[in-house]
């Protein structure tokens, strides 16, 4: 048996969630997989009532689970990032998911933004989900405040910074510093060298901006470098800006990309609207030796939040991902195989794709074709 942690969160999370419980269940029931749910209302109307926006406790009883499936958080009542950063980025941080696993794939039968739409797109991005500009190292700085020297923000970074700028009386500036640890960089692109082995990938492309923030992601392609050595599969270096290009221009050329943190997140937005829009994109917040965090890529969206209308394929594959990591392929692939048909026949679409169809229409929809296979 293994044991899910369920957090629905805010806005369409709870819908969008229930729909790929009901996908988990039928699959579940297919392959004689046993799984057991505990529901964790975390989210707006939790911190609202209780003022707390998640408990040590919660966070105990969250690292007993095999997996974590969340939905979204985030509500207009709450100031924003109080609940996206108390709730998601402290669990990603707590369990230390360093892997955020994006696939982006362009399904048969999803309209596409770009103009030719035979473009073959399917990549996956593995983007380092703990580094970077993500650590929280920063501070604003303000001429006559204790003279020029910069105080860190975080105790753990006690030496001050001398950095050579001229502020005049009254001006202020800030800065945000950004890390790339060897451990942190060779773990995230050894994750993503396994994943070009299991899938059979040919190529590996490790995304940075080397040419001008030489220390931190030479440093990245120095673990890149390191790393490959051992798998005998290609790899090229591109930067990011490059990719943003190819991306809208040649996207067959990607199979699999290793991005840094802040990249990562850019280009996987690109990504979603390449794939047909934030409904459809799935993700993963993995620790490969703990407990990982599945959600699909959008947020809680209070536009359409309660009417029925949200895309729940994002969610749907994200509960895929989930039992891939899981260990159980087969269910993973026949996650998929429905909602590639479901998306192939163009009878169910959501509003989002242009469609009338419902969540629960679209959810009713993956189900039957689980049925079928
Ligand atoms: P969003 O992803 O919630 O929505 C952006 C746009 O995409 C909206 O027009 C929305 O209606 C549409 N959309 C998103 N998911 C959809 C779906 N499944 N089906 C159909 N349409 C969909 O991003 P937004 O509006 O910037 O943020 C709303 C709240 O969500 C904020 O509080 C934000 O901080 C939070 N957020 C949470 C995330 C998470 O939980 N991982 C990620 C991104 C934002
Ligand atoms: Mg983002």
């Amino acid at each position: 048996m293994q044991k899910i942690g369920v957090i629905p969160g805010d806005g369409i999370g709870p819908e969008v969630v229930a729909e790929a419980r009901r996908v988990l269940d039928v699959v579940s029931e297919k392959r004689g997989l046993d799984f057991e749910y505990e529901v964790f209302p975390l989210g707006a109307a939790h911190y609202l009532k209780t003022g707390e926006v998640i408990s040590e406790e919660t966070i105990q009883r969250l690292s007993r689970k095999n997996s974590i499936l969340l939905g979204a958080m985030g509500d207009p009542r709450v100031k924003p990032g109080v609940l996206e950063k108390g709730v998601l980025l402290r669990l990603r941080f707590h369990f230390d998911q360093y892997v955020n696993l994006r696939p982006v794939r362009l399904y048969e039968g999803v309209p596409s933004p770009l103009a030719d739409a035979s473009r073959k797109i399917d990549m996956h991005f593995v983007r380092e989900n703990t580094e970077d500009f993500y650590v929280g190292l920063g501070a604003r700085v303000k001429k006559g405040l204790s003279s020029n020297s910069m105080q860190l923000t975080r105790r753990a970074f006690e030496a001050k910074f001398d950095v050579g700028v001229d502020l005049s009386e009254g001006d202020e500036l800030a800065y945000q510093i950004g890390i790339i640890s060897k451990h942190g960089a060779r773990r995230v692109v050894e994750y993503a060298f396994q994943l070009a082995k299991t899938k059979g990938v040919d190529l590996v492309t490790s995304v940075d901006k080397a040419n001008v923030l030489t220390e931190a992601y030479g440093l990245w392609r120095e673990a890149v470098e390191e790393v490959s050595a051992k798998y005998g599969i290609r790899k090229e270096f591109q930067y990011v800006d490059a990719v943003a290009l190819h991306m809208v221009r040649n996207p067959e050329r990607f199979k699999l990309l290793v991005t840094p943190n802040l990249f990562g997140d850019i280009l996987t937005d690109l990504g979603a609207a390449l794939q047909g829009g934030l409904g459809l994109a799935p993700s993963g917040n993995i620790n490969p030796s703990g407990v990982s965090m599945f959600e699909p890529v959008h947020g809680s969206a209070p536009d359409i939040a309660g009417k029925n209308m949200a895309n729940p394929i994002g969610a749907i594959l994200s509960s895929g991902l989930m039992l891939e990591t899981l260990g159980h392929p087969k269910a993973a692939g026949d996650v998929e195989a429905a909602v590639r048909t479901v998306l192939s026949t163009g009878k169910t679409r959501t509003p989002d794709m242009g469609g009338r169809s419902s969540t629960s229409e679209m959810g009713d929809s993956v189900i039957a074709a689980l049925k079928k296979t």
